[in-house]
């Protein structure tokens, strides 16, 4: 079945215009050329034939320098292994400029300013964060073919879902979430390694298979959640898929569809997550047609069912549909809060002078945070100081270029480039947070609050001028996105930080068997956790 079959026919008129929009706008493509093209064929012709104008363009190739250029791709391929580190660079050069980064598949320009971060953002015809997300992942080799352009131009159905359904279902969720996390980990305890007579708690593996049930509950309901089989291969679904697309992204693409074929046949677990939801899937959507006779069919308050009431298109309401917008969602809902809360853990054990505070907090307010979703404003402070300074991501307001684009500034960017933001940078920037590189828990708390713990060394480290929450952001606060396309599980993430953390902390005494090792090692943008991090969790004496 064409993807154009599938689309309504607003968004077909969205996706025409902008292939007019590229037409018209790639002087350099026939228009044969371009009538024999799907979407994503011709943005790579774009692609080559600007990576070639980089270089000084098609008419000037006599210019071409092979030094130039594989310096470049040196740099480029670098990037891969010390981008955040090539992207501080290249920000404290730039001042408040746009600037340049290079990785192996992409052009990015880096924005800063507010202005430019709200020219990026404004401008959806031509810079699409769908596009983005479609490299990131390969969803059609990662994700069992799921076929990214079939639905609407941007995914509003499952932002819906999240958004508005998930939001809203935060305080049903959260009484129900302590008592999980009790027992998992309590449960997880017991297969760990003792050493010495104690425990010694794999940090990134235990909190991950803590989150994943958490989760898992509230995108694939009930029934998964207690599936343990589902439940690992949730995990490795995430692993296998970051590592496939990775593999794909660094090869030419002409490479893609023989490798992704191959490769997609060893990612055994997204065929795995595919077939155990499909059943559920298709027994939805039944209901949902016995419904509309006006048969009675049991109520379900999961994220199957919001996607299916959020759908804005007919291939979304398929099983299969539905089915792969939890892939997607999975993908973009499991790494990100697990690694917080791993680093915030760590930040725990790294400061413990803002332990005893934090649980004083719990126990006046916890109950209270439980019914409204509301307070815990230190320990929301302390969360955001640890995502400031060991966020998960260095690049965030992602967006591909599908069609030219040009900054106020007049810096350019060709079909396939990407625009962003360098949140890490920013978010550790002297201009805007005082002694930025110090850990000061507390900076975000409203200053009365801070005041109400009694102990003037809180009140006199480094602090924000204005106090603001975990979920807020700001134009140097990008840890969310920004705007309508800022993440829609914000809310929910960190009401689920904040039960993790809070269980942990009250209940045991926690410190790193080596406070000194390495926290993460980087790919491209990424801090990636090291799995060898080893904590000790002493039950507290009550
Ligand atoms: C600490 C945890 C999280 C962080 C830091 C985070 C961050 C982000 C960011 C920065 C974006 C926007 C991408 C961009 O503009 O570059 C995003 C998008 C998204 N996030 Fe999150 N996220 C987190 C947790 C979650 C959770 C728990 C869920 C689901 C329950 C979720 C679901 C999504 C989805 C579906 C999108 C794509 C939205 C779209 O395509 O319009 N995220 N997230």
């Amino acid at each position: 079945m064409t993807a154009g079959s599938y689309m309504s026919s607003r968004n077909a008129r969205k996706r025409c215009s902008l292939r007019h929009r590229e037409t018209r706008s790639s002087p350099c493509l026939s228009r044969r050329e371009v009538s024999c093209m799907g979407d994503e064929t011709l943005i790579r012709r774009q692609s080559k034939r600007r990576t070639l104008s980089a270089l000084g363009g098609v008419a000037k190739l006599q210019r071409f320098s092979p030094i130039h250029y594989l310096h470049r791709r040196y740099r480029a391929w670098g990037f891969l292994l010390n981008g955040p580190t090539i992207i501080q660079e290249a920000y404290d050069k730039a001042g408040s400029k746009p600037f340049e980064v290079l990785a192996p598949d992409a052009r990015y320009i880096f924005v800063t300013t507010p202005e430019h971060v709200k020219e990026i953002d404004s401008a959806e015809t031509e810079l699409s964060l769908y596009y983005a997300s479609r490299q990131i992942l390969q969803p059609q080799y990662t994700m069992h073919h799921f076929g990214w352009f079939d639905r609407p131009l941007e995914g509003v159905g499952f932002v819906r879902a999240l958004r508005v359904h998930l939001t809203n279902r935060i305080p049903s969720l959260l009484p129900g979430m302590r008592e999980m996390v009790k027992e998992r980990f309590a449960e997880l305890q017991m297969r760990n390694p003792v050493v010495g007579g104690v425990t010694h708690t794999p940090l990134v593996k235990t909190i991950i298979k803590t989150v994943v049930l958490l989760e898992a509950h509230a995108i694939f309901g009930p029934e998964l959640a207690q599936n343990e089989e589902f439940l690992e291969n949730a995990v490795l679904y995430i692993e296998q898929l970051a590592l496939c697309a990775e593999i794909i992204r660094a090869c030419p693409e002409w490479m893609a569809p023989f490798l992704g074929r191959l490769i997609g046949r060893w990612h055994t677990a997204q065929r795995f997550i595919f077939e155990s939801l499909m059943p559920i899937v298709t027994r939805r959507c039944q209901e949902r047609e016995m419904a509309s006779r006006g048969e009675s069919v049991p109520k379900h308050d999961d994220c199957i069912q919001w996607l299916l009431d959020s759908a804005t298109s007919k291939v979304q309401r398929t099983p299969k549909g539905v089915a792969h917008e939890l892939m997607a969602i999975w993908f973009a809902a499991l790494h990100p809060i697990s690694v917080t809360i791993i680093y915030a853990l760590e930040d725990l054990c790294l400061h413990p002078e803002c332990i005893q505070p934090i649980r004083d907090e719990i126990h006046a307010q916890y109950s209270d945070f439980e019914s409204t979703t509301q307070g815990l404003p230190l320990l929301d402070s302390f969360i955001k100081e640890s995502a400031r300074l060991s966020p998960v991501e260095s690049q965030s307001v992602r967006r591909r270029a599908i069609a030219p684009f040009t900054l106020s500034d007049g810096t350019k960017l060709s079909v396939g480039d990407w625009a962003c933001t360098p949140v890490t940078s920013m978010m550790q920037d002297g201009r805007y947070y005082p002694s930025p590189l110090q850990f000061s828990g507390f900076r975000f708390a409203p200053p009365e609050v801070v005041a109400s713990i009694g102990v003037d060394a809180y009140l006199a480290s480094p602090r924000q001028e204005k106090p603001s929450k975990l979920i807020e952001g700001d134009q140097t606060f990008y840890m969310w996105g920004v705007g309508k396309q800022s993440c829609p599980g914000k809310f929910y993430a960190s009401a689920l930080a904040k039960v993790v953390i809070s269980h942990l902390v009250d209940e045991y005494d926690i410190k790193l068997v080596d406070p000194t090792a390495p926290r993460w090692w980087t790919w491209r943008t990424t801090r990636v956790p090291n799995e060898e991090t080893m904590a000790i969790f002493t039950p507290r004496q009550r």
